[in-house]
């Protein structure tokens, strides 16, 4: 499987790169970046520096710096003010790529017509794409985000970070005809970091103790922010659901974004009973079997170097 990671690191989102790369069945072609859990400049700094950490060989694009129409808002009571606070990372090292994400999203999609998109942030980059390369859209094979609830928010009562951050270019995303797989906050909050495997992350070895601390650190801020014990690991079910679909218990529906309501701005609406008489246009991950999610991401993880 060919993919691009478009990411925002962010805790979670540098463990949908790590899975990513720790899996032989999964090409990476690139990672992309856009503001979200921080600026650009610290996502873009942040996926560098975990790539640099198991000296992977993955270019690193930076994106949209801010969200097609609203303002930005950033997440540092999730992530801390760099986007990826709790651990004594190495600065990053490697260079940004000339290229703008979008362009980079371009050229792969001249060149292949299999490519999957994997978006763990905000939709922003991948809207702009759609926006600048329509005669490119078809070629995407699928999209499998990470964005939404059907139950709940986590900014507002109804909207999850990822598509409250850009709900224009998640709009946009959404009706595009590609075919999506989503990970709604309903089936990531069933895949939960707790004491227990942050202890198995360290056991693996030194710089398994610095993505230990990364954990821990997520992991404390939820419990201060949302009061609950243990964190979810949002973003890698989108690559996990690459991997091994069968985790997953999938549902599609008609989904779309609400760009204009006063309390529900940001909100993805999920048609659950097909009130609306539309067409799905999104297959919906409602629950994961945790315990083999943990499983499989941990024997994949303890692939990657650890001294
Ligand atoms: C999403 O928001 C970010 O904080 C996480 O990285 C994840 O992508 C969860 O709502
Ligand atoms: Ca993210």
């Amino acid at each position: 499987m060919r993919i691009i990671l478009d990411c925002d690191p962010g805790h979670d989102d540098a463990f949908a790169i790590l899975l990513a790369t720790a899996s032989k069945e999964i090409e990476l072609l690139g990672v992309t970046t856009v503001v979200g859990n921080s600026y650009l400049e610290n996502t873009t700094k942040n996926a560098r520096t975990v790539l640099d950490l198991f000296d992977m060989d993955i270019p690193v694009f930076a994106g949209c710096e801010k969200p097609l129409i609203r303002d930005i808002i950033v997440a540092p009571d999730i992530h801390g003010k760099s986007g990826l606070e709790g651990a004594q990372l190495p600065s990053a090292k490697r260079p940004i790529e000339k290229a703008h994400a979008v362009d980079f999203m371009a050229q792969m999609l001249t060149k292949y017509s299999d490519i999957i998109l994997v978006p763990t942030g905000p939709l922003t980059n991948v809207a702009l794409f759609m926006l600048r390369y329509p005669h490119l859209v078809k070629h995407i094979n699928s999209i499998v985000l990470m964005g939404g609830g059907i139950a709940f928010g986590n900014v507002t009562p109804v909207a999850e970070f990822n598509i409250f951050a850009d709900p224009e270019a998640a709009k946009i995303v959404l009706n595009s005809n590609v075919p999506i797989v989503m990970a709604p906050l309903d089936v990531t909050h069933q895949v939960v970091v707790t004491e227990k495997e942050i202890s198995k992350m360290r056991r693996l070895g030194f710089k398994f103790d610095l993505l230990a601390d990364l954990l821990a650190f997520f992991k404390s801020t939820y419990k201060k922010v949302f009061n609950i014990d243990g964190v979810p690991l949002h973003d890698p079910c989108t690559v996990m659901y690459l991997l091994h679909p069968e985790i997953f218990e999938v549902k599609e529906y008609h989904v779309d974004v609400e760009t204009r309501g006063e309390l529900t701005y940001g909100q993805t609406v999920v048609d659950v009973w097909r009130t609306s008489g539309k067409v799905p246009n999104a297959k919906v991950m409602l629950k994961a079997d945790s315990e083999r999610f943990f499983d499989v991401f941990f024997e994949k993880l303890s692939q990657l170097k650890g001294v």
